[in-house]
């Protein structure tokens, strides 16, 4: 593996889960293939989850880890081509990546969209000038239209929850929040199931919340969330503000909330979410503080998803 920036890639989406659950039963399994390498993660957005489990994944490999907080830590990056420098951005990416490939061996990079301009957050121009201009393999901690890491640890999460023969149904479903939300967890999440092909999907949402059909192809569209949750094995709950009229949010989503009502048409449901969480306004607290809630799994295996993408890293360097 060159990098990590969507399912693509991926070569062998069921044999990453395999090598990820194997480090889950034996964390140390590879503790020197990463000797004397060096990790940068670059944190342009506030993270618990992300920068904590891929830190402990990459010290499970032997490597050293150097965490940055732009803008605090180091200085305010700029990422326009010809841009006249003379507002708050202080050092080019053009002049700062190629010290990260300096001294990296692999970097990993947390960005948001800034859902103003939906073209410019498409063209990943953040994380592709990070890959341009370092020269060393990018490990996407969130971008602008994709959560990769987090989406892999879903499907580890889903398949060991999963004993049934056949196919899950996996449901997602839309929720309120109070602000807009990227697109990135539910385009990401919609890539990684359509990919790996071993559940029936359905997407549920209010009209108006159409992801980029490229990530949701594959999937059934339905906008009654009650039909679209009968049946459901795990539910993923996601808020994410309009595609069509971009960064948007167009409704207080009434009655969207997943609560223990919702949970009736499934089929005892397993419940998921990235998290943070807005409690009681995404999710009810019943949901959140159930034993069929895999939150916390979800979390964990975090770290499990993000050695076996850096072990790949690591592997694909050499
Ligand atoms: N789910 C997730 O990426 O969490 P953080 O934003 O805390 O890293």
């Amino acid at each position: 593996m060159k990098s990590f920036i969507s399912s693509h890639d991926v070569a062998d989406i069921p044999a990453l889960l395999d090598l990820a659950l194997r480090y889950k039963n034996n964390p140390l399994a590879d503790k020197t293939i990463g000797a004397g390498k060096r990790l940068g993660l670059i944190f342009m957005n506030p993270s618990l989850r992300t920068r904590i489990s891929t830190q402990i994944a990459g010290q499970n490999l032997g490597m050293d880890s150097y965490v940055l907080n732009v803008g605090t830590d180091n200085w305010q990056l700029e990422f326009e081509e010809g841009s006249v420098m003379n507002g708050s951005t202080v050092e080019h990416i053009k002049d700062a990546a190629p010290i990260f490939g300096e001294y990296f061996d692999i970097i990993g990079l947390r960005t948001f969209p800034g859902l103003k301009d939906r073209s410019l957050d498409y063209k990943e121009h953040v994380i592709s000038n990070l890959q341009k201009y370092s020269g060393i393999p990018v490990l996407s901690l969130e971008s602008a239209t994709l959560h990769p890491l987090q989406s892999l640890t879903d499907l580890i999460t889903i398949k060991e929850n999963w004993k049934s023969g056949k196919k899950p149904k996996v449901v997602m479903t839309w929720a309120p929040h109070i602000k807009p939300i990227p697109q990135c967890v539910a385009n990401s999440f919609a890539q990684w199931v359509n990919a790996w092909g071993e559940a029936e999907f359905v997407i549920t949402h209010p009209e108006g919340y159409e992801l980029n059909k490229e990530f949701t192809e594959g999937a059934e569209i339905n906008h009654d969330q009650s039909k679209a949750l009968e049946g459901a094995d795990f539910v993923y709950v996601k808020n994410w503000s309009s595609y069509a009229d971009y960064g948007k949010v167009l409704t207080s989503g009434d009655g969207w909330m997943l609560t223990k009502d919702h949970m009736s048409f499934t089929n005892q449901a397993h419940t998921m979410h990235c998290l943070p969480v807005r409690r009681n306004v995404e999710l009810s607290d019943e949901i959140l503080d159930h034993s069929n809630c895999l939150t916390t799994d979800q979390a964990a295996n975090r770290v499990w998803a993000a050695q076996a993408v850096l072990s790949e890293l690591l592997r694909g360097k050499s």
